[in-house]
């Protein structure tokens, strides 16, 4: 009796073994399960790694930790695209499905990256409440609903970075935040607590790098697997840095 054909998944994957190593590809063909998705992928990977010529290999390096979308860890290109591992389908992907890493972060190894760009931009806006933990504060700051209606979609940010992947003006020669940065700081200037280092954001923002690069390309609000509303927090937060400004000018 004729056997039937087993299904196989193919995949390419951009390979580095170092940050300064000579990037390679290697193929692998892969048993088809039904609902993988890229992560469960790369496990499969890992148990075997062997390429499709049969040559034993390593298991491929990437970042993952949730899986469910909520770390951030696991943005990569796949079939040219910033998206996230965990939550990539394989079902919905064309084939051979092409794996590589952010383009617009040094290289780690393989798949992973180094994305503290994000989180030196973070600090730079001071994107945080400050709080001085020594002693009871007692019950934070009353906020008025329609505040926290606006505030909650932007505090949904995974720092997954794919919003500066996709941007044009984020790159060496504008030095441009990025679409992350600039939300975070909108979300900690709407927070009551928050808001007391507000003026400190918006100068940071009136800086090199900062709101003035936008070129309002919108990739990032599309791109933005937690659907944050970035461009209307680019347009809010330019408002208030260019307030600022003229309020500096008067006052400084
Ligand atoms: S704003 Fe969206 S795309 Fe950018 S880091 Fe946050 S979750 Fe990722
Ligand atoms: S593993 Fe956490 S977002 Fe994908």
């Amino acid at each position: 009796m004729a056997q039937a054909a087993t299904r196989t998944i193919k995949v390419e994957i951009k390979r580095q073994s170092t940050p300064d190593g000579k990037a390679t590809t290697e193929a692998f063909e892969i048993p088809y399960r039904p609902n993988m998705n890229i992560t469960s992928l790369l496990g499969e990977i890992a148990l075997n790694p062997t390429t499709v010529t049969g040559v034993e290999t390593t298991p491929i390096t990437y970042d993952s930790n949730c899986l469910e979308e909520i770390c951030g860890s696991c943005a990569m290109l796949i079939n040219g695209k910033a998206m996230m591992a965990c939550s990539a389908l394989v079902d919905k992907l064309e084939q051979p499905i092409r794996l590589a890493p952010l383009s617009k972060f040094p290289v780690v190894r393989d798949l992973a990256v180094d994305r503290s760009v994000l989180f030196e931009n973070l600090k730079a806006v001071k994107a945080w409440v400050p709080i001085d933990g020594t002693y009871d504060l007692g019950p934070a700051p009353r906020q008025f609903p329609q505040v926290q209606e606006q505030r909650y979609p932007l505090s949904n940010c995974i720092s997954c970075t794919i919003c500066m992947e996709v941007c044009p003006q984020f790159n060496d020669a504008t030095g441009f935040v990025g679409a992350a940065t600039i939300a975070q700081a909108r979300l900690f200037n709407m927070d009551p607590a928050g808001s007391v280092l507000k003026e400190d954001r918006l100068r940071a923002l009136a800086g090199d790098g900062g709101i003035q690069e936008c070129g309002f390309a919108q990739n990032c609000v599309q791109a933005c697997p937690k659907g944050l509303p970035l461009t209307e927090a680019i347009s809010d937060m330019g408002r208030d840095v260019f307030v600022q400004q003229v309020k500096d000018l008067f006052t400084r």
